[in-house]
């Protein structure tokens, strides 16, 4: 029998996969409430739900998941009886420069909301619950040329950021393995798609090819990433959410290996058409800038555990993944302006220098 919530609160729908997945998770399932909880952070953007704010099933609260009392109240409330936690600091590079947010956030309100939705579940307010943990393949740490991720990877985190990520994960396991706790992980490779934050390397590539700034790429170009379309991922998640055993853990990935410099090459080359430049124009804008610290080589994820359980696989080809996200980002200028204005500049200066 698939769990079927019918009260779910997501933490981070405010941000870049939180608010895909929300847009998705209400349109097919008609008979599930969703609250969204996210304190709205530089990341954060309610612009980014507009298509479900006058939903009634759908409700937003302003507030931080560090809050336990408020993340009480919110579960006592709403009767939910699932939780989907996105809210994360996100940004390796942020990570590199001030680690404690991460700390915080990523590991800290992982164990509020863990430890409020113990409490909520024991109470037995619920006929059943599920707690799913959104994380990432970069916990495994950095692969060599060969070889994929698996579910039994070791983790080896790299970054502050993973590390932040992997310390949850084990408080996940944790909750599990202590209380029992019907706890759910799945661990995402790189996504794409709307509603991207352009900070990251696809939509800041968009957006400095549209406006003609210099294209920074890291070391000598050649990092491997696994990207996946963010409706994909958000589709595994909704799987995973009604269909994985209680404790289990999925990868989650696209099968779709790219070396940094290829994928800057190939939006560049699909934005000379759009853009009506001439061929390899935008390429001239791309500069080799010094590395990311710690940065790692490869990842790659084998998720054919999660095509074998749970029969999941990816909809988009990265050919109409890509097209489309550019397109969304052409026709969503207003948007790009708004989430980069204000703060997001001061970090830019201070990550790239004044001159770009
Ligand atoms: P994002 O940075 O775009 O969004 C994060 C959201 O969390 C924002 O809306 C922000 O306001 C909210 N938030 C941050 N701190 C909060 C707090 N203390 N209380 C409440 N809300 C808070 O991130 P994203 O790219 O959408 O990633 C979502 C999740 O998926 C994260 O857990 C991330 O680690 C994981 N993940 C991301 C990727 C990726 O490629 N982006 C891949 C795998 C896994
Ligand atoms: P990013 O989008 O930050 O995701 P992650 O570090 O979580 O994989 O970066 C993807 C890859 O692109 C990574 O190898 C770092 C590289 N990169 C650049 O070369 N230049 C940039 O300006 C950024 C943001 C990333």
């Amino acid at each position: 029998m698939p769990f079927k919530p019918t009260s779910l609160l997501v933490t981070g729908g405010a941000g870049f996969i939180g608010s895909n997945f929300i847009h998705s998770f209400i349109a097919a399932n008609p008979g599930c409430d969703v609250t969204n909880l996210d304190c709205l952070t530089y990341a954060g953007n309610l612009k980014n739900l507009t298509a479900v704010e006058n939903n009634p099933r759908y409700r937003f609260i302003k507030g931080d998941i560090c809050d336990a009392s408020l993340v009480a109240t919110i579960l006592k409330e709403r009767s939910a009886d699932a939780v989907v936690h996105f809210a994360a600091e996100s940004h390796v590079d942020r990570s590199i420069t001030g680690p404690e947010i991460f700390v915080r956030t990523n590991v800290l309100g992982t164990q509020v909301l863990l430890e409020e939705s113990r409490r909520h579940w024991q109470s037995g307010a619920v006929p059943d619950f599920r707690y799913l943990q959104i994380s990432t393949d970069e916990v495994y740490g950095s692969l060599g040329e060969t070889g994929y991720f698996t579910e039994q990877t070791p983790l080896a985190a790299n970054s502050p950021y993973s590390a932040s990520k992997a310390g949850a994960d084990l408080l996940v396991r944790a909750y599990h393995e202590t209380y029992g706790m019907p706890t759910l992980n799945t661990r995402c490779s790189n996504n794409y798609g709307p509603y991207h934050f352009p900070e990251k390397l696809i939509p800041l590539m968009i957006h400095n090819i549209i406006t003609k700034k210099p294209l920074p790429v890291y070391g000598d170009g050649l990092n491997v990433r696994d990207w996946l379309h963010v409706r994909d991922h958000a589709a595994a998640v909704e799987t995973v959410l009604k269909h994985a055993a209680p404790g289990s853990v999925y990868n989650i990935g696209g099968n779709n290996e790219w070396k940094n410099i290829d994928i800057v090459h190939l939006v560049c080359d699909l934005l000379d058409a759009r853009l009506g430049r001439s061929a390899g124009e935008n390429r001239s804008l791309i500069a080799f800038v010094k590395d990311r610290p710690g940065h790692d080589r490869r990842y790659a994820i084998d998720a054919s555990r999660l095509k074998r359980d749970l029969g999941w696989g990816p909809a988009y080809t990265f050919e109409r993944g890509i097209a489309e996200t550019i397109d969304w980002y052409l026709a969503n200028q207003e948007w790009v302006a708004e989430v980069t204005s204000g703060a997001y500049r001061e970090y830019y200066t201070q990550q790239y220098g004044g001159k770009q």
